[in-house]
């Protein structure tokens, strides 16, 4: 954060992501959508991005007013959506990004088609903005936005925030033009992170690549221009999370949960059904639990939450097939005729049941191979019951890790680590749960949803008025 703390300044918020609410007003997977729609219920203004369809080319916005926020989407062709979407974001910077060279499936049209929607959304956004609106675009799918909207004379700052982890210059260097993306990057003035690690990685690249100068104090002199690039751990509205998990703990899906588990102890996971969260490691990790802890057996039931996402991206695929297998093949090995040892749900709640869902869970399970932040993590926590809280699991590769030290941090490439914090989490005792969960939840409390937003529109306020 700069150093000088200013107000906010009250001018529109622009917000440019990609993936918008699926339902307006109604919360939805993904920890981008979810945080975002909470943030601009707080400030108001503009939410800008895809649709979510696919339609013609060339319509103009779909705007949507609900008094204080305003959604503004456009369609994407079919062709768009391949090559845009699924192809070079989702085939190419996801598992880039999230360290999987080897996932990586370049094509050159894809890329092409990347750069056109980047153009398309610029050119439908840029007769909406007056100068005065500060302009927040967000996530992987937009790193070129700011060099479209420039070209288009907008000159004001543009923030930009990743939500993903940003890799090492040395896996960037895997991406055929990292230069040019990165150089394009070089057109936002504030560029924010989830952790210092991630920054670390956007200061190096410039600085070796780009022949950038690291001027301190979070402010890089690149491609001619002053950058701004700070940490702003995403969090979570704490109150609103604890108030549902609360209400939701009486509720009737709750209650039915609890019933079906008969005091078994619930742990707990919920994630995207996608290859860096993890879940084959976790699914084999609980088998090896109820295989060398064998009183485990009929008192343990893992409920693996899983949505399907991306669908149509044939790594996706494969990773569903896979989990199933391991599932069934637990279930056919360990499962009693009153006992199923894991439940996998190939389905989407919401935010208010989940927090039910986790409030009556004795261990939450987060355990992906690389994530940016992992608001699961924080939801869980903040879900719990503070007379009898249970014990996060936690990857050290979840942003997460570095504000949720209090968690049981385990290493997902060891599964037998994972299996031993599970049996930890199992036999810890009240006290060490209530202190673990106490300071965990002073830490949510101080980076909350609230100080994300507001420190990042102050940053960008602040240059904004610099200017
Ligand atoms: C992650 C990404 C978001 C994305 C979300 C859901 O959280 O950082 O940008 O929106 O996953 O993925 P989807 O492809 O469905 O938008």
């Amino acid at each position: 954060m700069l150093p000088k703390p200013r107000p906010v300044l009250a001018r529109r918020l622009v917000v440019v992501s990609n993936r918008l609410p699926a339902e307006r007003g109604k919360s939805s997977t993904g920890g981008l959508a979810v945080a975002v729609q909470a943030a601009l219920e707080q400030s108001g203004g503009i939410w800008f991005g895809w649709s979510g369809h696919i339609g013609e080319a060339g319509a103009p916005p779909h705007i949507v007013d609900t008094g204080r926020l305003s959604y503004a989407t456009v369609d994407l062709t079919r062709q768009d959506y391949e090559e845009y979407y699924n192809g070079f974001a989702n085939r190419v910077l996801w598992p880039l990004f999230h360290f999987r060279s080897g996932l990586v499936e370049f094509r050159r049209p894809d890329l092409a088609g990347y750069l056109r929607v980047n153009r398309h959304f610029a050119a439908s956004l840029a007769p909406m903005l007056t100068p005065g609106d500060l302009v927040w675009v967000h996530d992987y799918h937009l790193i070129p936005f700011a060099r479209e909207l420039r070209s288009l004379g907008i000159e004001q700052p543009i923030g930009f925030f990743l939500h993903t982890p940003f890799p090492p210059v040395e896996l960037l260097r895997v991406l055929p033009n990292h230069r040019d993306l990165m150089e394009a990057m070089c057109q936002y003035d504030l560029v924010g992170f989830q952790t210092e690690g991630d920054l670390q990685g956007y200061r190096d690249y410039l600085v070796r690549e780009l022949g950038a100068k690291d001027l301190g104090g979070g402010r890089l002199l690149a491609m001619g221009r002053l950058i701004r690039a700070e940490v702003y751990p995403i969090g979570i509205d704490v109150d609103v999370v604890a108030e549902n998990a609360l209400a939701a703990g009486s509720s009737r899906l709750t209650r039915r949960l609890l019933e079906s588990l008969r005091d078994r102890d619930l742990i707990i996971g919920v994630d995207r059904l996608d290859y860096s969260k993890g879940l084959l490691a976790r699914f084999e990790a609980f088998e090896k639990l109820i295989e060398i802890y064998p009183e485990t057996r009929g008192h343990v039931t893992l409920m693996q939450i899983a949505p399907p996402t991306r669908s149509e991206v044939p790594e996706y695929l494969e990773i569903r097939r896979t989990l199933e297998a391991a599932a069934g093949h637990i279930n056919g090995r360990f499962a009693e005729f009153d006992w199923t040892p894991l439940r996998y749900l190939n389905k989407t709640f919401n935010q208010r049941t989940l927090a039910g869902f986790f409030r009556a869970s004795r261990i939450g399970l987060v355990t992906p191979l690389r994530d940016g932040m992992n608001l699961v993590a924080k939801e869980w926590v903040a879900s719990q019951d503070p007379n009898d809280p249970g014990v996060l699991v936690l990857s050290c590769f979840a942003g997460a890790a570095a504000e949720l030290t209090e968690a049981l941090i385990v290493n997902p490439v060891d599964r037998l680590a994972i299996t031993e914090a599970m049996q930890h989490g199992l036999t810890m005792p009240l006290v060490e749960r209530q202190e673990r969960w106490g300071a965990m939840m002073k830490t949510l409390r101080r980076n909350d949803l609230t100080a994300w937003r507001e420190n990042y529109v102050r940053d960008l306020g602040a240059i904004s008025a610099g200017k």
